[in-house]
């Protein structure tokens, strides 16, 4: 049997084990998926300690995406991102990915929404960071809006036709752009959004990252402005999509594991 699993701490609300686990079955992976909760300075020992134990892959949550890069060889794009998600441990050493980049792309494409033109990403944290990326990297033009503006600018000089902005700019920016993405934690188990709604128009793709509730504020303003929305349910899935396919070498059942994960939203 093969192990899979997720470090981070804390881990035990983690969507990730059903969601995975449900796409093993149909394709007759004998597989289990498990979470770990490393002690907070101990993500890259436990790198190791899953690579010496025969873990076939570990996913990378909060606080230990940036501390495991000690650990593996990251891939061009985690290196760029400074971050790893994702560890493939099936060569002999460690390979790390971000699939957070990747998936935040699919999930907007999975949509049919255009990866063209203008994304207005909000939050420069490590979300934002990886959707900056992500999308910058498919040619979109990236405007960055964080409250603590100098980490809009620090994240803007890393990330390819990118420029940061303040808070304050988002009207503005809005008003030309087509795509938008929440990566802040505004709006997570409360009514709050951090977009003024008067700021959504129907020309706009707006993807929240936040998934708790699924429908959050900042979606119900853009449903009601006519702008297509991608909730942030979509940005989990198809991060671990991703990830599985990574690991297993085969396209994942998607609606499977969609099925499983918003089952339990
Ligand atoms: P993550 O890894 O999930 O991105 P993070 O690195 O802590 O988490 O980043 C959180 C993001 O949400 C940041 O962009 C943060 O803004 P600051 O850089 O100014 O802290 C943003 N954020 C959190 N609470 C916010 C609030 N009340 N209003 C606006 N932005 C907020």
């Amino acid at each position: 049997m093969d192990v899979y699993g997720l470090i981070g701490n804390p881990v035990e609300h983690s969507l990730s084990p059903p969601m995975h686990e449900a796409g093993y079955e149909p394709l007759g992976i004998d597989a289990r998926y498990v979470t770990f909760e490393p002690g907070s300075d101990a993500g890259a020992s436990a790198v190791e300690a899953a690579q010496t134990l025969g873990v076939s892959g570990l996913n990378v949550t909060i606080p230990f995406k940036q501390d495991v890069l000690d650990a593996v060889e990251a891939d061009e794009l985690a290196a760029r991102i400074g971050a790893v998600n994702t560890i493939d441990f099936t060569d002999s050493s460690p390979i790390g990915y971000n699939t957070d980049a990747v998936g935040a792309v699919r999930a907007l494409r999975e949509h049919d929404v255009e990866i063209d033109g203008t994304a207005v990403v909000v939050g420069a944290g490590g979300a934002g960071r990886a959707v900056s990326f992500g999308l910058a990297d498919e040619g979109m033009n990236v405007e960055i809006a964080n409250r603590t503006v100098e980490k809009a600018h620090d994240l803007a000089a890393d990330v390819p036709r990118a420029s940061g902005h303040s808070l304050n700019e988002l009207g503005d920016l809005l008003a030309s752009a087509d795509v938008l993405v929440n990566a802040t934690s505004v709006g997570m188990d409360e009514d709050r959004s951090p977009v003024p709604a008067d700021a959504l128009h129907g020309d706009l793709a707006v993807l929240d990252a936040v998934y708790s509730p699924i429908e959050t504020r900042l979606l119900k303003d853009a449903q009601a402005a006519g702008a297509t929305t991608v909730d942030g349910a979509w940005m989990l899935l198809y991060q671990g999509v991703e990830a599985f396919e990574i690991w297993t070498g085969r396209d994942a059942p998607v609606a499977k594991m969609n099925d499983s994960l918003r089952a339990r939203l």
